[in-house]
């Protein structure tokens, strides 16, 4: 067992859920919320704080900054509070309730935008108020994760490298996305090792980030109302967007079987499905990223009220618990 003094030392990097026996689905699916953050932005955010260490921009007085839809704040916050730093975390209204009381918990200060840009949505409202902070004040430093090199290496030094041992004949991966950090991490690694496995980008219809036009999107994680800046297209050989009332179908089917996955996993997992269904590759060996579990969305993903706003006041059909879920997507 490891023995760690600092929490962002802990991170189970070897655990797959074969579908075959849960939705008799030919994929595997990596979870990536076994760690002391709950999520897979660990990793990029201790990439990201190890190297505004390393290259010696933070001084006794800075206060880190960054926009958040949620997890990469929690971790952000949860190495903060390890080693000493202030944080603030500009997040916005999409923000899970569990997020905000987690990265409070750390110490964190959490600004909520409520008005989304009318262009860029939040993601743009988010990042003007980060920007207005470290204008108005030297010491705030904005680590960036949207434009940070660090992000997408955290995934090339550890998140392929992990799958690529575990599954020396993988034909697919199915990666979300939100800055694109673990896709680029993830892509750049199998162009340069294994140019032969397909890589596919998953993302929520109304995000941007593919060239698709804006549309309300509840579900944080994946997609982005701004064109994410580290995204290189041609590193990645297909796109699948995913509406989200199929992603809370598809998290509902998991639960139904024991798998109580979050949001983005969700949508992963969805689009994966439908691009193998599509496809059809013989006896193709294929892996999805989970980037967290299921707990933080109790009160959205997981919540029949909050299922119903989703769907609009036009849906005359009532949202079904888990159990009903599985049975009526059995035709999905
Ligand atoms: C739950 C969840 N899924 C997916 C992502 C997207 O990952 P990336 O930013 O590496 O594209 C995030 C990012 O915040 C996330 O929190």
């Amino acid at each position: 067992m490891p023995i760690v003094s600092r929490p962002d030392e802990f991170n189970v990097e070897d655990l797959y859920v074969d579908l075959r026996p849960v939705l008799d689905a030919p994929l595997y699916v990596k979870c990536e919320g076994l760690n002391l953050a709950g999520s897979i932005k660990l990793k990029a955010a201790a990439e990201i704080v190890d190297a505004v260490e390393r290259d010696g921009l933070l001084s006794r007085d800075s206060i880190l900054v960054e926009s958040s839809s949620g997890n990469l704040g929690v971790a952000v916050s949860m190495i903060a509070a390890s080693r000493g730093y202030p944080f603030v975390c500009v997040t916005d209204t999409r923000c899970n309730g569990a997020a905000k009381r987690l990265m409070e918990t750390f110490g964190a200060r959490v600004h909520t935008v409520t008005q989304p840009d009318p262009v860029g949505g939040f993601l743009s409202a988010r990042l003007a108020y980060v920007q207005e902070l470290c204008a108005a004040d030297p010491r705030y430093v904005w680590l960036n994760q949207y434009a940070n090199p660090n992000n997408w290496i955290a995934h090339y030094r550890s998140t392929a490298p992990a799958v690529a041992q575990r599954f020396p004949d993988l034909d697919v991966l199915f990666v979300g996305a939100g800055t694109t950090g673990t896709l680029m991490g993830c892509a750049r690694y199998f162009r340069e090792t294994r140019s032969e496995v397909t890589i596919v980008a998953v993302d929520s219809v109304g995000s941007v980030s593919f060239g698709g036009p804006p549309g309300a999107r509840m579900i944080p994680g994946l997609g982005s109302g701004v064109r994410p800046p580290m995204l290189e297209e041609s590193f990645v050989d297909d796109v699948v967007l995913v509406a989200e009332m199929d992603a809370v179908r598809t998290c509902h089917r998991l639960a139904a079987r024991g798998f109580l996955f979050g949001g983005s996993t969700g949508t992963v997992v969805s689009g994966a499905l439908r691009w193998l269904a599509e496809h059809r590759p013989d006896n193709a060996t294929a892996v999805a990223l989970s980037p967290d579990f299921g707990e933080r969305y109790l009160d959205s993903v997981y919540e029949p009220g909050w299922v119903r706003a989703m769907r609009g006041p036009d849906s005359l059909e009532d949202p079904p618990r888990t159990q009903q879920f599985a049975v009526s997507s059995a035709h999905d």
